[in-house]
């Protein structure tokens, strides 16, 4: 028989319970494209542990780093029909979900670290929160600032966009990069970044573009050689959720997942200040040839401008969105 003193442990951890916003202990599944130890990763666990530390332990998330969960676009169909909680992945990759956010991919916009948080964490990035809720059924809680896309290849320096003819280059399935590549003149290879690594490894492709921090955690420093610093897209990456899964969760507990994921952003912001130049002198140290573009990277700018800008205005909601875009960043 139970006495009053026996009891009392029990109803408080009941009313504790029924009390508590996070009733029942959970265990999420975060998806990561990236191996870990880059920007995405960096991003997972910090959000993870924020989330933790926020319900009294309550809350969990497991990592699953390295496309283990499926391609990085795989995770967008796997969350939206909610099969998967969390996912971060490379900005591009969300694009063929939701083509308004290929504004954020278009090349040579964002030029800084600075104007990429100004836009993910403004009014336009609301907007694309907004869009990418509405086409993809997954709603962006938070962004991996991973610095700007520089192009490695296995075979040569390349110094303007002449010097890549030959040169077989991996692309997401992202139309907007694909355009790019065709207007410095080759056709580049659409490839899921899962397969991403074995296509350099093996030749199947020469080159790539991924910021530095990337193609450190990848590895890719081991089968490539040479870098171009094209600053052509600043690579973000979205930490997304489910939106179904989102609202089966209490007021409180989506309150709390939204705000550990804009105190994880802000860590990644930090983190890139941070590391970025660190990491670029651990790839020269472990061997990896470094190239500006000649001319101060004029003629790849200016090919891109002038044939690919106008080929998706209209995906990306017109072109008076990119000429907003423009005016706020001050050009
Ligand atoms: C890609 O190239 O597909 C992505 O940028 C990879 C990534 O998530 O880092």
């Amino acid at each position: 028989m139970f006495t009053k003193s026996k009891l009392l442990p029990f109803v408080t951890a009941v009313s504790l319970a029924v009390s508590s916003p996070f009733v029942m202990a959970k265990n999420f599944k975060m998806a990561i494209g990236d191996a870990a130890g880059g920007t995405q990763w960096e991003l997972g666990t910090k959000f993870t542990e924020l989330l933790e530390e926020k319900t009294n332990g309550e809350v969990k998330v497991d990592l699953f780093p390295n496309g283990q969960l499926g391609n990085e676009q795989d995770t967008v169909n796997n969350a939206a029909i909610g099969l998967l909680d969390f996912s971060i992945l490379a900005i591009n990759n969300v694009t063929p979900f939701s083509p308004t956010v290929g504004l954020l991919t278009m090349p040579y916009v964002i030029q800084s670290a600075d104007e990429a948080k100004l836009l993910t964490q403004g009014e336009v990035g609301q907007e694309l929160v907004d869009n990418t809720l509405r086409d993809a059924g997954v709603r962006i809680i938070g962004w991996a600032y991973s610095g700007f896309r520089v192009l490695t290849n296995s075979k040569r320096p390349v110094k303007s966009p002449e010097d890549l003819k030959g040169l077989v280059i991996r692309v997401p399935r992202n139309e907007i990069m694909i355009s790019s590549y065709q207007a410095w003149g080759v056709n580049p290879t659409p490839m899921a970044w899962s397969e991403t690594f074995t296509g350099l490894q093996q030749g199947v492709v020469d080159g790539q573009d991924n910021p530095y921090i990337t193609v450190y955690a990848m590895k890719f420093n081991e089968v490539q050689k040479y870098v171009t610093n094209i600053r052509y897209i600043f690579s973000l990456e979205p930490l997304i959720i489910s939106e179904s899964i989102f609202q089966q969760q209490s007021p409180e507990m989506q309150a709390t997942i939204l705000e550990a994921g804009q105190e994880a952003t802000d860590h990644s912001f930090a983190y890139l200040a941070q590391t970025e130049g660190k990491i670029r002198k651990d790839l020269e140290e472990k061997g990896m040839v470094f190239t500006d573009p000649a001319n101060d990277e004029k003629e790849w700018i200016e090919k891109v401008t002038t044939a690919v800008w106008p080929k998706f205005y209209a995906s990306i909601g017109g072109k008076e969105k990119l000429d907003e875009t423009l005016k706020l960043l001050g050009r």
